[in-house]
């Protein structure tokens, strides 16, 4: 089975064909069109702007990605397109595409859920589509979002836990702003925190580490990332070194939470893997503490996290996603059917 996948939930646009056959998964093409430095001027993404790339990018980033997996578009099977959560103009944007493709060429589509969908990456990394998974805890942790995610088998999700307020990506990216660092900000401040570490200098800033020790399993950044506010103010200017030393102590702030939340939720499930995944799932300290963490757990899960390729917006877990949903729960149409969008989708 051929699979296309369309993603326009945000700044990237992302065209993937994806292969199944007999279990076993391969990604023929993940072609990403990526916008963030247009809309690094604006110190975030610019809805209107991102929609008019997106409407300019897919058809070009289509023929690359067919001819990269060196497929027809009529030999594709279904088309999975992203329906939300995003920013509406965009998600429009790569719908409204889809749609005429299926209609052309009379294909099966699927809206899939875009969160769904960074669930999945996990999956890509792996070369069989290996059903001893179950229960999976997925902690889900992008510029929107921050969820732990348990999953009982394809399709079932229950949310145990989320943020209160600030995604923890989004107070990346506002600490990297209040820093002068740039946008997008998470990855500047995790290079400057690798800096901090790398001199063992004593560490003198400590910020807190919120809800760490709540019975519950929801996350808050917003008071963490008004700690550094409040840090910033206490110097005139400041200097790279203890702009390193917020960015570290910030990061280590963030990941203990995550961390600690991630493994009290995996012990209480029993759960047989422990999944990361969006965005943030590129933060290696966070990938490195988590494989570690979950070690200690004495039902030793396995711990599974997305390849760098596939930690960002990407197409190629739209796919797989859209391949899920088609095959294992059955959410198929007779033949082609337009999709809309849904900005605020969730589990
Ligand atoms: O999943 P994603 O590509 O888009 C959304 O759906 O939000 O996630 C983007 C987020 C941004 O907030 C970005 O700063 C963050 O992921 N991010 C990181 C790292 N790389 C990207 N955060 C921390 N450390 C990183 N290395
Ligand atoms: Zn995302």
């Amino acid at each position: 089975m051929l699979i296309l996948g369309i993603e326009t939930s945000c700044d990237d646009t992302a065209v993937a064909v994806l292969q199944i056959i007999s279990g076993k998964l391969k990604v023929k093409s993940s072609v990403i069109s990526s916008q963030v430095k247009l809309h690094a001027k604006y110190g975030g993404v610019f809805p209107s702007l991102a929609a008019r790339e997106h409407e300019k990018n897919l058809p070009k980033v289509l023929k690359l990605s067919l001819k990269e997996a060196e497929t027809k578009i009529e030999d594709i099977d279904l088309i999975a397109v992203t329906r939300g959560p995003g920013l509406e103009p965009s998600l429009w944007r790569g719908i409204n595409f889809a749609n005429d493709l299926a209609k052309k060429f009379k294909k099966p589509i699927l809206g899939v859920n875009h969160l769904e969908g960074h669930i999945y990456s996990n999956w890509l990394s792996l070369t069989e589509l290996d059903y001893k998974l179950f229960p999976a805890l997925c902690l889900i942790v992008s510029g929107g979002h921050t969820e732990l995610v348990l999953m009982k088998s394809h399709g079932k999700y229950k949310i145990i836990g989320e943020t209160l307020d600030d995604a923890v990506g989004e107070a990346f990216d506002k600490v990297a702003r209040m820093l002068g660092l740039g946008y997008p900000g998470g990855p500047l401040v995790a290079l400057r925190a690798d800096k901090f570490r790398s001199k063992s200098v004593k560490v003198e800033i400590k910020f807190p580490r919120p809800m760490i020790h709540s019975k519950d399993f929801n996350f808050s950044f917003s008071g963490l990332k008004t700690a550094v506010l409040y840090k910033t103010r206490e110097f005139t200017k400041l200097s790279p070194k203890i702009t390193d030393q917020i960015c570290y102590e910030f990061q280590e702030a963030a990941i203990d939470v995550l961390i600690s939340k991630t493994i009290k939720a995996a012990g209480k499930y029993k759960v047989k893997s422990v999944m990361l995944s969006g965005g943030v799932s590129a933060n290696k300290l966070l990938r490195e503490k988590l494989s570690e963490s979950v070690k200690s757990l004495e039902s030793s899960p396995a711990t599974v996290i997305p390849e760098m390729a596939y930690t960002t917006d990407n197409a190629a877990m739209i796919a797989l996603a859209g391949y899920f949903n088609w095959e294992e729960i059955k959410i198929g149409f007779p033949s082609w059917k337009p999709t809309k969008p849904n900005a605020s989708l969730n589990f």
